[in-house]
């Protein structure tokens, strides 16, 4: 449980550790905090007494910045802690956690994690989690942007803190550590861990610069850092493969289960996509908002992404491309081995990193 390893959490508005507190010590503490005090009888609190934090049902704790609650028994770490959070508004942070849950749960992704039935939605996975499994180092491990979790089979023995932003794919399966964060604003002290690892997930996040730099932070000197994200030339470099039209069936067959299960959201991915198209920009709608339309999704080039990391002084020992998506019809595996080249036809670039000591 959390508790055991409180140490390592740190406030996400204020950087200051944090500490448990009960219910009835915090209405002791002040007669008058001046805040509702939501449900639950314990509640993390950070240094300065400033924020407070919610534990989830499920026993993990809400380190996002927009849900610390601020209290009013010290007004001028209150004014620091604004002055010290994000350029991005809690308004929109909200509000893009709450479009990403509104899809998954739309999509019912905890029992079709990618649009997939359980089994091939793990072998996709371990498509890109192996070359990430393959070069961790020894000592624990930070899932950033965990998902329902498929990674933690590859970190058996091991410390592995689990970090999302959806609370609804965390509570899917029955892991004893997990603390629901943003990878721009990881709620975990400098250097705690000796790999971090971020699968599938950074192309989802609001801002991949400041998510970088964070998951850097939190790798300790000497450390490994694993990612792998959407590459920029997919599905254009699967031309003249026969991955091109094992994928397109694949594609308009999951298009017509949408508009079947799912008009609304089927139309309003249709528009989306159509609206950017014409703009020509080179970003997926999965999530967005649709006030703003901002989208969330995006694919990275490849070099400008190792730019990124190098300019956070991560140091590339490898880069390469992974994941395959699996085909429409069912193609046997010796046909898959002997027509499926991952460099050539993955929808991911990872990039295995070391932090200098
Ligand atoms: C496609 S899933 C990948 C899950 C897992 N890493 C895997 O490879 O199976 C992407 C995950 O990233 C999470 N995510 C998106 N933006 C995030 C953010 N800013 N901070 C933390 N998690 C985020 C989503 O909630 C989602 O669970």
């Amino acid at each position: 449980m959390f508790q055991d390893f409180i140490d390592i959490f740190m406030c996400p508005n204020t950087k200051e550790k944090l500490s448990l507190i009960s219910r009835n010590e915090l209405l002791e503490a002040s007669k008058d905090i001046g805040v509702k005090l939501p449900e639950g009888d314990q509640f993390l609190i950070n240094e300065s007494k400033s924020f407070l934090y919610q534990i989830a049902p499920f026993g993990f704790p809400i380190l996002l910045p927009e849900e610390g609650i601020p209290l009013k028994i010290d007004p001028k770490a209150i004014s620091s802690a604004s002055s010290s959070s994000q350029k991005i508004s809690f308004a929109t942070l909200k509000k893009h956690k709450d479009n990403l849950e509104t899809v998954y749960r739309k999509d019912d992704y905890v029992n079709k994690p990618t649009g997939r039935k359980p089994w091939r939605a793990a072998y996709e996975s371990s498509e890109v989690h192996t070359p990430a499994a393959e070069n961790l180092i020894p000592g624990s491990v930070l899932d950033a942007g965990c998902g329902i979790g498929f990674f933690r089979r590859f970190t058996r023995g091991r410390f592995h803190l689990m970090l999302d932003l959806s609370q609804y794919n965390l509570s899917y399966n029955f892991a004893p550590n997990k603390v629901i964060g943003r990878t721009e604003c990881i709620p975990i002290q400098d250097g705690s861990f000796e790999n971090v690892v971020s699968l599938r997930s950074l192309q989802h996040c609001q801002d991949p610069k400041t998510s970088i730099s964070e998951l850097a932070r939190c790798v300790k000197p000497g450390g490994r850092f694993l990612v792998a994200v959407w590459r920029e030339d997919w599905p254009s470099c699967l031309k003249g493969s026969p991955w091109a039209f094992t994928n397109f069936t694949y594609f308009i067959k999951k298009a017509f289960l949408l508009a079947k299960n799912n008009p609304s959201l089927f139309v309003d991915r249709a528009l989306f996509k159509l609206k950017l198209k014409k703009t020509k920009k080179l970003e997926v709608a999965v999530f967005w908002d649709k006030d703003t339309q901002k989208v969330w999704d995006r694919r990275f080039n490849r070099d400008a992404f190792q730019k990124m990391l190098e300019d956070v002084g991560l140091k590339i020992l490898k880069r390469g491309y992974c994941g395959i998506e699996t085909p429409g019809s069912k193609v046997p595996k010796f046909l898959l081995k002997r027509f499926f080249d991952a460099e050539k036809y993955g929808l991911y670039c990872y990039f295995v990193c070391d932090k200098p000591l």
